[in-house]
């Protein structure tokens, strides 16, 4: 698919349309980029009904809930990420502080609580009841589903009106993982990745799989050597498939020229479109394992 008008905003999941339409607000209104991918992200982190982002997560075996986010600029080509951060509902805007406060890119559990405590951030509660009863139920046996099939992260890629490309995510993780567990999301080239000159990838589904194959990256490479952005998600899916590897993985794609895609392993996945002519919900393309 083509948009040949900028901005254009895609993002994973249904609640990526929340997340779209606050980042397109922020951009109407003037805002800057970052902070429209920002805000836009907080949307999902703050609803209490998304249980794989932010407050109201599933939490770690140990009932905790440790969040990951990842945020990337790609005119600096500059990014800042947390993970296993807890207390904190907003974890994209303390990976936003890292990028922009610190020389460093990834700041992982106690220290990066203490670091967004420092920053002005607020310690909350993120449990709420309804992710509690879903642990209760899973530490009682009673969940018939394996729990850690629910890792659902928003990923949010930018093409603003200046042709620059951003992106941030930002998940929960695996519901009940070991507690101190780090998925893709936060990890650069994994979980997202921005290429000012060539396009921007995002990935949801099973972090482990992601992340041995430097996903995000790998999906704008592909499209550097001159695929669309639809045939880079699809070849990276087909070589996790080459070499075994068949757990859920979903990808997210634009390039400069405004061409965005999405692809995932045997099941589809709905993603949010938003630009001018647009603001649709379409569903991935599948990758036959
Ligand atoms: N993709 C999110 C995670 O595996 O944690």
């Amino acid at each position: 698919m083509k948009s040949s008008n900028f901005p254009l905003i895609i993002s994973t999941w249904d609640f990526g349309m929340k997340a779209n339409r606050v980042t397109w607000k922020i951009l109407m209104s003037g805002g800057s980029s970052l902070d429209a991918v920002e805000k836009g992200i907080n949307a999902v982190e703050k609803d209490p009904d998304v249980t794989s982002v932010g407050y109201g997560g599933i939490p770690n075996a140990e009932g905790y809930t440790e969040l990951d986010a990842a945020i990337m600029s790609g005119p600096e080509h500059k990014a800042g990420a947390v993970a296993g951060l807890r207390e904190i509902a907003t974890p994209i805007s303390v990976a936003r502080k890292v990028m922009e406060k610190t020389n460093s890119i990834l700041l992982v559990g106690e220290g990066a609580f203490e670091f967004a405590l420092r920053n002005g951030f607020k310690r909350v509660d993120l449990l709420t009841g309804k992710a509690r009863q879903k642990w209760l139920k899973w530490k009682r046996g009673k969940t018939a589903k394996k729990m850690d099939e629910s890792h659902d992260t928003i990923g949010l890629l930018l093409l603003d009106s200046k042709r620059n490309i951003y992106a941030g995510c930002s998940t929960s993780g695996l519901a009940m993982k070991i507690p101190g567990r780090v998925g893709d999301s936060p990890i650069i080239g994994a979980g997202l990745y921005v290429d000012n000159e060539i396009g921007a990838a995002a990935s949801t589904g099973f972090g482990e799989q992601t992340m041995m194959f430097c996903g995000s990256f790998l999906v704008v490479e592909n499209m550097r050597r001159g695929m669309s952005p639809q045939r880079a998600c699809e070849e990276v899916l087909r070589r996790m498939v080459s070499k075994g590897k068949e757990k859920w993985v979903g990808f997210i794609a634009l390039n400069k020229e405004g061409e965005y895609a999405a692809s995932s392993l045997k099941k589809e996945f709905p993603y949010a479109i938003y630009c001018k002519e647009e603001q649709i919900i379409q569903k991935s393309k599948i990758v036959k394992g």
